[in-house]
Formats: structure tokens, C-alpha cells, sequence
């Protein structure tokens, strides 16, 4: 089989992981029977600097009618808002519909801190309170400001079914390895319909709905309010598998949960949808370190990985996973993120020779 790769560096320090991504698909092992095309497309406040678009045409075409799947670095964004300047990611999401943004938290043996962590965090990407349906009205008081929160039996559904596959998809992975602890898969549902009890309610109820389906027969579900969700997920990090959230709360406990293993420069992500996705290192562009040759490209080996899972590549994936897991347990070769002295350069050599 041969995937074509759209690679999208982007801004800052996406130009020195994402060519490390690269150089991972070019090394798989043969016995994979895996080969991978390459083209190299633009976004990024650099971009639109030149050509007055974050996001040319010219990408998204490409990647609608060529790609199998793509590579997104990092885009710097100006912290005032600039006029005509708009982030590229999310109308890539828009875009290609990927509905779901997908973001695995995990631990090592050597990277713990004492409490194992091995969850996932599936995020709806299209709706909620994102829909940027905004106004202000002057009022005989001063301004109110309000936004839309809108959910959606569609939306709510298909990322619930996402979550559930993904859960059956680690406990076949976990079978596998001796040192799992894990014996159920489990789905925890975040919301807050105790108080929003239509938005949040239908979410809910939704989530309910489809993971009850008969493939999911051997996944237990749960639910949680969020905020004594974060309470839990920061006490006992180890007790989560997967978890489903509307757009908002997945996007306020991916980060929080990110902080929960040590740096920035470990977390993957993958924005998915039906037959298509972008592996993501959850990072930005980095302007304190790019130039340096020091930035961690684990994410974005992880998010490769990533890729490859939602590309049908599990094998691949679990390889690139292990490769990663090796060299952050031997602690020889690591950035100074993690309190190393290893070079991008370095890691990744160190990654190559695992593969
Ligand atoms: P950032 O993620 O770029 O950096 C935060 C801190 O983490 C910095 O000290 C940085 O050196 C460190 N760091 C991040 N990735 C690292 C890696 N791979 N290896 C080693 N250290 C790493 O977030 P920040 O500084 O808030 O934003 C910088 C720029 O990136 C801004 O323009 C922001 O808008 C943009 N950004 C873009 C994102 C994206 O493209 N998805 C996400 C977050 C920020
Ligand atoms: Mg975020």
C-alpha cells in the first residue's frame, strides 16, 4: 500500500518536527509492506504574510483530491488580532470535516512520576460553543454579550461511536502487552446536564445512545459531571481509558491533561474524520527555542503514529509507539524540555535505530 502525505510544517518550530515525521514514514520497516509519497503544502502566519491567506486553496485542493492523510506542524498567531488572519488548523477542520480531535495522554515506565497515565481524550471538533455565533447587544446596563452553545444528535453521535472504536481498538493492543492492567475498556462521557439540561442533556443522552449499540457490548460506560471530572482526572489520572467531551470541555481537559505528563513536546494529536487525518503535536510554534535544533519531535512521531492508526496502520502505529516508549525509558537521548541535552537530530536518531 502506498499513502500520499501532505506535510504542513508551518510556523517556528513545526519546520524542524514535521521533516522528523517524515523521516519515520521513510523508515518503517519493510516488513510492513507500507509506502509513503510526499508533497509539501503551505499554511501559517508566514504564508499569510506573503500571500494574504493562512490557508491557499492550492492545500486544501490537495489534500481533498490527493491525500491520504496529513501532517500539520504549528502556526504562530499573532496575539492581537490581525485583519484578514485567521487560524488555518481550524478551517482545515471545517474544512475536511474532521469531526473528531483526537488526543492520547500517556506515561512510561520511566516517565511516570509514580502514577502510570494511558488515557485519550476524543474531542467533538465542529460545534458546541465554537460555532462562534457571538453578539453584543448595548443594553440600558452596558453591554451583554452572548454565544450560541449548539449540539447536535449528529455530531454527538458520531463522536461517541469514534470513542467507543477507539476504546475496542486499545483493549486489542493492550491484550497484547503482558504488563497491562487494564481488563474492561471504558468510555466516560464528560458533560454538564445538570445544569445545561438541552445542550449538554442531548449530548449526553446521545453518548448514551450510541455506545449502547451491540459492538460496544464489552465496553463499560460511565459518565461525569466536568468539573468534578477535572477534580478526579488530576487526582487519579490512571483510573481514565477513553473520554468523550463536547467541543468546549475537550478542549479545556485535553490541555489540562497534557500537563500531566511533563511536557509540551510529548503530546500527540489527530484531528479525524471519515477516511481522512492530520497527526498534530499539541504545541505551538515555539519562538523561545526554533533555530536552536532542540525542540522535542516525539509529538510529532507520536502524531504520525497517530495517523497511521486512524489510516488502518495499527501495526506500523504500535511500532512507532514502542520505538518512542524505548527511548524515553533508557532516558539517554532527551531534549531539554525533559531535562536533557539531546539534540531534535539526536532523539530522532535514537528513535530511528529503536525502529
Ligand atoms: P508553545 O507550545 O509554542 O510553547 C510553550 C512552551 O513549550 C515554550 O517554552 C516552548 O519552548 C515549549 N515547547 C513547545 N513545544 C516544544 C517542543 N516540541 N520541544 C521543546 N519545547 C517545546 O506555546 P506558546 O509559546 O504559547 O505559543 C507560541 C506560538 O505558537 C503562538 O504564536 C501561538 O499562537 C502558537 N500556537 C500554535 C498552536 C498550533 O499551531 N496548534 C498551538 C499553541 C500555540
Ligand atoms: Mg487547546
Amino acid at each position: 500500500r502506498t499513502l500520499r502525505i501532505g506535510l504542513i510544517p508551518g510556523d517556528g518550530i513545526g519546520r524542524e518536527v514535521i521533516p522528523a515525521g517524515r523521516r519515520i514514514l521513510e523508515s518503517l520497516p519493510s516488513s510492513l509492506n507500507l509506502k509513503f509519497s510526499f508533497v509539501d503544502l503551505d499554511a501559517g502566519y508566514e504564508t499569510f504574510q506573503k500571500t494574504g491567506t493562512a490557508l491557499p486553496d492550492k492545500t486544501v485542493d490537495t489534500l481533498k483530491k490527493e491525500c491520504d492523510g496529513a501532517l500539520f506542524g504549528a502556526v504562530s498567531s499573532p496575539s492581537t488580532k490581525v485583519a484578514g488572519y485567521s487560524s488555518p488548523i481550524v478551517a482545515l477542520r471545517k474544512k475536511l470535516d474532521l469531526y473528531a480531535n483526537v488526543r492520547p495522554v500517556k506515561t512510561t515506565a520511566g516517565n511516570s512520576n509514580g502514577k502510570p497515565i494511558d488515557l485519550v481524550i476524543v474531542r467533538e471538533n465542529t460545534e458546541d460553543l465554537y460555532v462562534k455565533e457571538e453578539r453584543t447587544i448595548e443594553g440600558p446596563n452596558g453591554k451583554v454579550a452572548e454565544a450560541i452553545k449548539r449540539i447536535s444528535e449528529k455530531a454527538s453521535f458520531r463522536i461517541s461511536n469514534i470513542a467507543g472504536e477507539i476504546a475496542l481498538r486499545r483493549q486489542n493492543i493492550r491484550a497484547a502487552s503482558p504488563t497491562s492492567t487494564r481488563d474492561q475498556p471504558m468510555v466516560t462521557i464528560t458533560h454538564k446536564s445538570n445544569v445545561l439540561s438541552q445542550t449538554d442533556g442531548l449530548f449526553r443522552e446521545t453518548a448514551r445512545r450510541a455506545l449502547s449499540a451491540e459492538k460496544f457490548s464489552s465496553v463499560f460506560v460511565e459518565e461525569q459531571i466536568v468539573d468534578s471530572m477535572v477534580y478526579k482526572l488530576f487526582r487519579q489520572p490512571e483510573f481514565y481509558d477513553v473520554i468523550v467531551a463536547p467541543n468546549l470541555y475537550g478542549d479545556i481537559l485535553s490541555d489540562g491533561a497534557a500537563a500531566l505528563v511533563g511536557s509540551l513536546g510529548l503530546v500527540p494529536s489527530a484531528n479525524v474524520g471519515d477516511g481522512f487525518a492530520i497527526g498534530e503535536p499539541c504545541h505551538g510554534s515555539a519562538p523561545d527555542i526554533e533555530g536552536k535544533g532542540i525542540s522535542n519531535p516525539i509529538a510529532t512521531i507520536r502524531s504520525v503514529a497517530l495517523m497511521l492508526e486512524f489510516l488502518g496502520e495499527e501495526k506500523a502505529a504500535a511500532q512507532i509507539y514502542a520505538a518512542v516508549d524505548g527511548n524515553l525509558d533508557a532516558a539517554q537521548f532527551l531534549t531539554p524540555d525533559m531535562g536533557g541535552k539531546a539534540t531534535t537530530q539526536q532523539v530522532l536518531d535514537d528513535v530511528l535505530k529503536r525502529l
